[in-house]
């Protein structure tokens, strides 16, 4: 019986492993310099968490979750994405409370699991780095927010990047536009796809997110928001505009960007790139919004909250395919070359005292000769090699070498380690 992974995940191997530590090790450091701290939730919630949060009418919450019964009968769903769970542990922890400090910024990174059609860029198990904050409506913030993301793809090095922006108004704004959407899209309900015709009248907003393409040219024509938001709404937009220009960073509105989940309001964003690994499309790598409500809506106290989240498989692929390989920290400090058996026990000593002292230490295993071991040295970059033969072991000694000059020196067993740590301060 062969095994092979479920459809749509993927196995991410010691030769992947690197770039993806690289790309989380920027983020980690960029999150710390705004003041973001990591904030960790369960991969599974009870359904509600995001049946309620997502949308009944979402894409994600009717045909995307791993849902399933446990053993005690519980609803549970492993998280299609972030914000719902965090918002969740916010309320349960208590973290609004008066001595905590506003706005309350985390982040997160792990894997969200959605039952989708597997594509370049669209996996049922991929993983996603989000922040959110709350307790803050200041359009500065949603400026913040989104200037972090920029310069965190800034710092991976991509370029060529579009910026979409779009707001969806308060709960008036959002009202006034439904209706008029309804209004709109009523005449043409008998040609609508049997998704959008119950969409329509549920949550009409979700019609100009439709894959369908007949709808698609019905919604061309549809009222844009902008025509509907109140004169607060307008502010908060206007005001978000005003700070994006201010720091020189460019957007195209897109009135009829709506996003899949629906929790949001007031501003919205999506990051895409057309990268070479996506056939020339462009694909969303780090989308976000404003979502003040969905605190209350989980039941907890009136905050409002906004953030992002990005897809590392995507990013990973436009990253491989603009720049070949990542920047990896995989540096041997140290291999240790035995000749013959009797030095066995001295190089496995000497292995075990350099990696004891923080130095990156590996030697052979299969006893092979010493033109072999030189090889393997040379193959996995090593700075230095130390070779321990009859003669230096009589001595207690060694042969070192630094590779890249081929200086050799011989140096006492015994000080080894501090020899090292001198070498390489
Ligand atoms: P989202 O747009 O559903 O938003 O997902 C964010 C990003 O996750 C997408 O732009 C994409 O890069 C990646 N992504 C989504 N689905 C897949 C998939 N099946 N395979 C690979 N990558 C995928 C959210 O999840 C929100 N929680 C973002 C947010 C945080 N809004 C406010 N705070």
């Amino acid at each position: 019986m062969k095994y092979q992974k479920p459809k749509g995940t993927a196995d991410i191997l010691p030769t992947q492993s690197a770039a993806w530590q690289y790309v989380e090790g920027v983020a980690r450091k960029l999150f710390n310099q705004y003041r973001y701290h990591e904030i960790r939730t369960p991969m599974f919630e009870n359904y509600e968490v995001f049946s309620r949060t997502s949308g009944e009418t979402s894409d994600i919450v009717t045909k995307e979750m791993y849902d399933f019964n446990d053993k005690g009968g519980r609803h549970i769903t492993l998280r299609p994405e972030g914000t719902a769970g965090v918002v969740r542990a916010f309320i349960e922890n208590k973290l609004y409370g008066p001595e905590v400090q506003k706005p309350l910024k985390v982040y997160y990174m792990g894997p969200m699991f959605r039952y989708e059609r597997p594509q370049s860029g669209r996996l049922r198990e991929f993983h996603q780095i989000g922040v959110e904050a709350f307790g803050v409506d200041s359009p500065d913030l949603d400026v913040e927010v989104m200037a972090m993301a920029v310069d965190f793809l800034h710092r991976l090095g991509l370029s060529g990047l579009r910026i979409a922006l779009n707001t969806l108004g308060d709960v008036e704004s959002r009202k006034a536009y439904r209706q008029a959407l309804i209004d709109f899209l009523t005449p043409y309900e008998a040609e609508l796809s049997d998704d959008s015709k119950e969409r329509l009248h549920k949550n009409p907003l979700r019609v100009l997110d439709s894959k369908d393409e007949h709808d698609q040219e019905i919604v061309k024509d549809a009222p844009s928001i902008l025509d509907y938001l109140t004169p607060a709404a307008q502010e908060h937009f206007d005001q978000v505009k005003r700070l994006l220009d201010e720091l020189g960073i460019e957007y195209e509105v897109d009135p009829n960007m709506v996003r899949g989940l629906d929790y949001y309001n007031h501003t919205i964003f999506e990051i895409m790139s057309n990268a070479q690994a996506f056939g020339g499309k462009w694909m969303t790598v780090c989308a976000g919004g404003r979502y003040n409500g969905l605190v209350e809506q989980l039941g907890g106290p009136e905050t409002p909250g906004i953030g992002f989240g990005i897809g590392v498989e995507r990013l990973l692929l436009i990253l491989e395919a603009e720049q070949g390989n990542l920047p990896t920290d995989d540096q041997l400090d140290v291999y240790v070359v035995g000749i013959g058996a009797e030095t066995d026990a001295a190089t496995l000593r000497v292995v075990q005292a350099l990696r004891q002292q923080g130095i990156s230490a590996d030697r052979d295993y299969l006893a092979r000769k010493p033109k072999g071991q030189f090889k393997t040295a040379s193959r996995l970059n090593a700075r230095y090699t130390l070779t321990i033969g009859q003669q230096e072991l009589a001595n207690q000694t060694a042969n070192l070498k630094e590779m890249a000059t081929g200086t050799e020196r011989q140096v006492s067993l015994a000080d080894v380690e501090q020899h090292f740590n001198e070498l390489l301060k």
